[in-house]
């Protein structure tokens, strides 16, 4: 937090604290001249005014709380920047990776701190095992348009993935949209499934050493002219020159692996759909200069074959939200 905002809180938070102090000790004298429990004189339509003293279970009350106050905001991490002289950091503080909350979540395991939690989702997986794998007997095409497999679908793909693809499936930089239909790996309920089981490892090599600085400037251009943009036609004529470096995994045309029947997971050049960067030249020049490794994590074990199959349902309804007729 800037040290704007920090003081910015602790000007809040202060005199509120101390202005309820005040207003207590206000209240405890007894500003009116007549003794506690006495009438001050004052009549309405015969109704007296007694001078009343505050409820004593109220006071000790508000001064418990004010007591607490001072003590939680000197012990714990809360007012501006001050981190609290007990130490004490929020579980999921300094958890910079995914790799890093898996070996925390193992730390955890062997240290049998997560005991509950393991017995939670085993019971969850006793409930609802059942309904998954009815639902994991049917077929993708029929599944996906099941209404409660697609809610089903949805919550694990929230708790899942929407980290990378984000909670609308749309992706972000270097993570794939999933709702398009434009696909690196095939969409077919077989081709999803493989992707969501054994997860997809994409090696897009460096050119800088092959290319050089002006190579990869030219090939900058001859990709972006592919997506039809106006670049500069002689750089783009120098980079088509070289192009058969890249045909192997983006073919020929440059419409990518999939268009050739290939595993590769390279993306079609000419669509103007972007993995990276939009398609900025930056970021094509960066992708040719130190290459590019997107990996798709595997799902076989951590999530099990029936959920899988319920989300590769739920991803395929994603990219055809509407169903086909019936034939
Ligand atoms: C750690 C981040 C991450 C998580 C979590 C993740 N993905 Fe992915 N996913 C990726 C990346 C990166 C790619 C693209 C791989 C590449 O660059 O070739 C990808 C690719 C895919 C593809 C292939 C898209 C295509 O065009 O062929 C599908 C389908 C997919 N993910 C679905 C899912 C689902 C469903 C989940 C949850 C079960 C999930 N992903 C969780 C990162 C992630
Ligand atoms: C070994 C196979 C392979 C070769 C050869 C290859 N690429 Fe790629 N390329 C890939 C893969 C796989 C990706 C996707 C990377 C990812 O998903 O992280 C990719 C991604 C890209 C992207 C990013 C596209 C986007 O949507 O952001 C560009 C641009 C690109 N390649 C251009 C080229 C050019 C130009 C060449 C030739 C100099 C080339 N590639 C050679 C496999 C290859």
């Amino acid at each position: 937090m800037s040290s704007f905002w920090s003081a910015w809180i602790i000007v809040l938070t202060l005199p509120v604290l101390i202005g309820c102090a005040v207003l207590l000790k206000w209240n405890l004298t007894n500003h009116v001249g007549v003794p506690e429990d006495q009438n001050t004189g004052h009549e309405v339509d015969g109704i007296e005014e007694i001078n009343n003293p505050l409820p004593r279970w109220w006071t000790y009350m508000f001064v418990l709380t004010l007591v607490w106050s001072v003590f939680y905001l000197a012990a714990y991490p809360g007012l501006g920047n001050w981190q609290g002289f007990l130490g004490w950091t929020s579980s999921n503080q300094g958890i910079k990776s995914l790799e890093e909350s898996r070996l925390a979540i193992e730390e955890g395991r062997a240290q049998g701190k997560l005991v509950e939690l393991d017995r939670e989702l085993a019971h969850a997986d006793e409930v609802y095992g059942p309904v998954f794998q009815q639902f994991a007997k049917r077929d993708v095409l029929d599944l996906a348009y099941d209404d409660d497999a697609f809610k089903i679908g949805q919550r694990l793909f929230l708790q899942n993935c929407a980290l990378c693809h984000g909670s609308d499936a749309r992706g972000q930089n270097g993570f794939p949209n999933l709702t398009d239909n434009d696909w690196l790996y095939g969409g077919t309920p077989d081709k999803i499934k493989e992707t969501l089981l054994f997860g997809r490892k994409a090696a897009m090599p460096a050119w800088i050493d092959a290319l050089g600085e002006q190579g990869v400037k030219e090939m900058t251009a001859y990709v972006l002219s592919l997506s039809g943009r106006s670049v500069n036609d002689r750089d783009a004529e120098a980079g088509k020159a070289k192009f058969a470096l890249c045909a192997a995994c983006h073919g020929a045309d440059g419409k990518g692996s999939l268009a050739h029947n290939l595993p590769f997971g390279a993306p079609n050049l000419t669509d103007n759909t972007w993995l990276y960067g939009g398609g900025s030249a930056s970021a094509v020049e960066e992708t040719l200069r130190n290459g590019r490794y997107g990996q798709m994590p595997a799902f076989k074990h951590t999530l099990g074959e029936d959920k899988v199959h319920i989300l590769t349902a739920y991803v395929y309804r994603l990219a055809h939200p509407e169903q086909p007729a019936a034939q």
